[in-house]
This record gives C-alpha cells, sequence and structure tokens, in this order.
C-alpha cells in the first residue's frame, strides 16, 4: 500500500466528500485489471459503489482501445450505477459523466485549464485529451440491469509516447505541477452525482445547454467514421438524446456515439 502525500485512499476520499450516495462505497486496489471490470464483478454492491485502482493491467478504452493506466499517474476509476431509468436512455450517462470530469477539472484548475469535451465524451485541455470515459451496460437475471461508468483522467502523466505525445496531456503538463488525486475525484464525484441526479429527473435536456456550451466539436468539420466508411461533415449540434448533428451537402445526418468515430480534419480535435 503507497502511503505518501499523494496516495489515494478511501479513507482520504469520504473525508471531504459531499454526495449523498456516489462514493459512500469505495474500494480501492493497488493493482487490478480494470476498474470496469471489477465494478462488473462486483455489480451486487449498492448504487454509486466506487471502484479506483492505482494501476491497471488491462485499462479498456472504447472501441475495443486500450487504456494505459501505470501506477500513481492517473484517476482510474468506476462508478457502479443502478439507474431507474428506460435502457434507451442509458447511454446518455457516458455525456454526463464527461460534463461531471469538465465540471471538476474546471471548478479547481481554471487559472491554467479550460477544460471541453470532444463530442461525444472525451474531455480535452488545450486541444489534446485528458480524459477518457468508458460506460457499459450490463444485466443480471436478479438484480437487473445495472451500469459502469469508467473515468480515466491523466493527472500525473509526465509524458505520451509516439503518436499520442500530439493527442493526449495531463493535468501535470497543462499545470507544471504534481497533483493530488484526492480533491480532483472528490470535485468529480461531487459534479457526477449532482448531473446525474437532475438527468435521471429530468432526461438529457436538463444538462443539454451547458454540455453544448462546453463541446468543442460543434461549429468544426469532422471526419465521421463509420465502419469502413468515411466522410466530411460539419458539426451543426447535440440533439435531446446525446447525439451528434452534422451537415453534409446541406442534409442533416445524426450519428450516434456507439456507431461512429468523429475526428477532426486537422488533427485530434
Ligand atoms: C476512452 O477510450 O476514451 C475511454 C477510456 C476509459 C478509461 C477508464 S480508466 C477507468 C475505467 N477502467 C477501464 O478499464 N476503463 C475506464
Amino acid at each position: 500500500m503507497c502511503s505518501d502525500l499523494y496516495s489515494v485512499t478511501a479513507q482520504k476520499i469520504q473525508a471531504g466528500l459531499t454526495t449523498e450516495f456516489i462514493g459512500r462505497q469505495i474500494h480501492c486496489y493497488d493493482t487490478i485489471d480494470s476498474t470496469n471490470n471489477m465494478a462488473k464483478r462486483e455489480h451486487t454492491r449498492s448504487d454509486g459503489t466506487v471502484f479506483i485502482a492505482q494501476a491497471q493491467t488491462g485499462g479498456r478504452g472504447r472501441h475495443g482501445n486500450t487504456w494505459i493506466s501505470p501506477a500513481g499517474d492517473g484517476i482510474w476509476m468506476s462508478v457502479l450505477l443502478k439507474p431507474d431509468i428506460p435502457l434507451s436512455q442509458v447511454a446518455q450517462i457516458t455525456p454526463v459523466a464527461g460534463l461531471a470530469v469538465c465540471r471538476g477539472i474546471n471548478r479547481l484548475f481554471s487559472e491554467t485549464v479550460d477544460a471541453k469535451i470532444k463530442w461525444p465524451n472525451d474531455i480535452v485541455a488545450n486541444g489534446k485529451k485528458i480524459c477518457g470515459i468508458l460506460t457499459e451496460l450490463a444485466a443480471d437475471t436478479d438484480a437487473g440491469h445495472y451500469v459502469v461508468a469508467g473515468i480515466g483522467i491523466n493527472v500525473n502523466t509526465h509524458g505520451f509516447d509516439g503518436d499520442l505525445s500530439q493527442k493526449a496531456t495531463s493535468l501535470f503538463l497543462e499545470t507544471g505541477k504534481k497533483q493530488d488525486r484526492i480533491p480532483l475525484i472528490q470535485a468529480v464525484l461531487a459534479e457526477f452525482e449532482a448531473l446525474y441526479t437532475a438527468f435521471c429527473a429530468h432526461g438529457f435536456s436538463a444538462i443539454a445547454d451547458e454540455y453544448k456550451k462546453h463541446c468543442i466539436t460543434l461549429g468544426k468539420d469532422v471526419l465521421v467514421l463509420s465502419g469502413t466508411k468515411s466522410y466530411t461533415a460539419k458539426a451543426v449540434d447535440v440533439d435531446a438524446w446525446g447525439q451528434l448533428i452534422v451537415e453534409k451537402d446541406g442534409e442533416n445526418i445524426t450519428v450516434n456515439a456507439g456507431e461512429v468515430s468523429v475526428r477532426g480534419i486537422y488533427g485530434y480535435i
């Protein structure tokens, strides 16, 4: 177990946590495969249970990508949720979590960082990705459906290899200082609970305006990648379901986050 100033423990997080249910149960691990996998294995735990690892050996990203998760460098955590909402709305929990991270980072680092969202849910600082979110839905014959919202924030990463160095950043790289992860975990969990509660009560419309205000994809020309096909279009709106509306040859096309990926024409965003 690490015991330095920057270590992450359930006790330290809960000492300053203002939430009612998210993070009331926290399980911290040194090294595990993936906090999303752990949350799934432990899905009978209560709504809002948080799983955090120092390091992940099998961190997973969207579209089957690997999420590199070295010890102490980031916040690798998953929130187990048992929402009472139609299955058709579950995918919208991803942008809810994205906005929560964006708010959390901006609350603590507004002097140096202006975090934005690259649709659907990459959090971006200075044009580079600082956080990714992987939301997974699963069902249990006894316990019904549950959702795992996995959040990966690059906090103290000193540098990225190869191609990633052009696309990824960390709070250390943006601020020039090693950061304590505890206040950020507390802020993100508090923002997540507030946004998620509003979303469960009123739907995506409860957060849509703020989401769109932070979404840097809007107004940009993007490359839409769908299977083996790709086309360029202009991102014009995010609809009531959190889907991206792009305009191509005067026609609006709805783009669903589960089916396609969207890239900037001139770089990552
Ligand atoms: C992405 O591809 O942008 C999503 C990355 C999500 C990474 C986080 S880290 C905590 C949780 N556990 C995982 O295996 N993945 C998510």
